[in-house]
């Protein structure tokens, strides 16, 4: 029989989506809980003295009073390629993508450095308390098993795809509406649904893929419908100006998508700033999420998302980095950032809607909230243990709390990797 390990401290539990329901109704800290793994499973929650006593052989990790046990965070909209590149100065989104990204994407055109930044990046989301990425690759093929084969060595929860670009960008990053299919087809059939990989085919956005490009994509999310679909939408007004002359017989920068059929339930897209009614009408009715990534919404001066108005519609919100848009790795940094953004827009965000959007919030978006997001039996037994004390400025704060909200809060707000006591990845302890 696989050998069981019993985790006790406080652990944080949903009994429902605070986004839809009051958040003490939905969200609880149990301050005596425990975690029961096997294997790479969640088998029981509950309280710590009740599964000790049902349990007496389990291995026993104890956390302390100071720590809380939280799913591993999800980060629903990264680029792994633009790991190295990170916090690069003073730009708009386009000269941004010219002046740093394309030139640092091209550089996977090796394979080796794709394998190095890969790895790279895996291990920083892991010690940033980042179980599951749901990644852009470059244009390049091998860029995606690069990511593909480096998670699987850790047994890590990835979505990943190709990214397409026909257009718009330098020559040596374009594919075509024929090589795109086919390379994403192909790499379909490779990790969709191979342990614990899953593809979403991924147009990088409109200005950059081609209308025959967007309807081949379309044509192939059809065909493999289990797949998600993630692209950029409505990020920055310059962008959108730019969509409405590429496509002048749209009706919004949606529809450029919508034509193609790359609209639907398991449509992720990442930033949606600046959208008209009709577009959050269309992305209601359609059951489709949205991502916010607010680092780098900040960072690259976007503008501040409408998480109040989305959320009212009742659209799938996820939270995302962004890297190498964002600033940081952390999501608990990136929690902090949606907080300030909801500060700026008269509806801050509780620690408790906080940290529900970076983990079942986000896994809800990648439609995998049945297996990783929450600390629930049968669920993946993926885990990020926060100490609440982490720094001399953050425990002297926690020091004050007079209840774990509190302590939590300060973390999201102060916390780094510093912050991540432990990182548990389907049952096997990484930090
Ligand atoms: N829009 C198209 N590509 C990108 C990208 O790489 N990062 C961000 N933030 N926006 C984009
Ligand atoms: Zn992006």
């Amino acid at each position: 029989m696989t050998q069981q390990i019993l985790l006790t401290g406080p652990v944080l539990r949903f009994d429902g989506n605070p986004m839809l329901m009051p958040w003490a109704d939905a969200v609880r800290i149990d301050t005596e809980g425990g975690v029961l793994l096997e294997g790479d499973r969640i088998v029981q929650v509950g309280a710590a003295n009740a599964l000790a006593r049902t349990y007496p052989k389990a291995d026993r990790v104890r956390y302390g009073a100071d720590h809380l046990i939280c799913p591993g965070f999800v980060d629903a909209h990264v680029h792994y390629p633009q790991t190295a590149i990170i916090a690069s100065w003073g730009k708009r989104l386009i000269d941004w993508l010219n002046d740093y990204t394309f030139p640092e994407e091209m550089r996977l055109s090796d394979p080796d450095y794709a394998d190095i930044v890969a790895a790279r990046y895996l291990d920083l989301t892991i010690a940033h308390g980042t179980t599951t990425v749901a990644s852009y690759c470059t244009t390049h093929p091998h860029s995606a098993d690069a990511l593909f084969r480096a998670a699987a060595m850790c047994n890590q929860r990835v979505v990943a795809g190709k990214t397409c670009m026909d257009r718009n960008a330098p020559e040596g990053l374009h594919d075509t509406a024929q090589s795109a299919y086919d390379d994403s087809k192909a790499l379909i059939e490779r990790w969709h649904g191979n342990g614990r990989a899953s593809y979403a085919i991924t147009p990088r956005f409109t200005p950059t893929s081609t209308p025959d490009q967007l309807a081949a994509l379309g044509a192939l999310w059809a065909e493999h419908p289990s797949c998600l679909m993630q692209t950029h939408l409505s990020e920055q007004t310059d962008e959108i100006a730019w969509v409405r002359d590429l496509c002048p017989d749209t009706r919004d920068y949606l529809d450029t998508y919508e034509q193609h059929g790359l609209i639907g339930e398991r449509a992720l897209y990442g930033h949606a700033i600046h959208l008209e009614q009709r577009e959050v009408d269309r992305i209601a009715e359609t059951g489709a999420a949205l991502v916010h990534c607010p680092t780098s919404n900040t960072f690259i001066g976007s503008g501040l998302f409408d998480m109040a108005g989305l959320r009212a519609r009742r659209i799938p919100i996820g939270l995302a980095s962004d890297t190498g848009g964002g600033s940081s790795f952390s999501m608990l940094r990136t929690m902090a950032a949606a907080y300030e953004i909801g500060q700026l827009r008269g509806t801050p965000l509780h620690a408790a809607e906080l940290i529900w959007l970076a983990t079942a919030g986000s896994a809800r978006s990648l439609r995998l909230n049945d297996v990783i997001g929450s600390v629930s039996d049968g669920y993946e037994a993926d885990l990020t243990v926060l100490n609440l004390a982490s720094t001399p400025a953050i425990e002297q704060r926690a020091a004050q709390a007079t209840n774990h909200w509190e302590s939590l809060f300060a973390t999201i707000m102060m916390g780094d990797d510093r912050a991540v006591a432990d990182v548990w990845i389907a049952g096997v302890r990484h930090v």
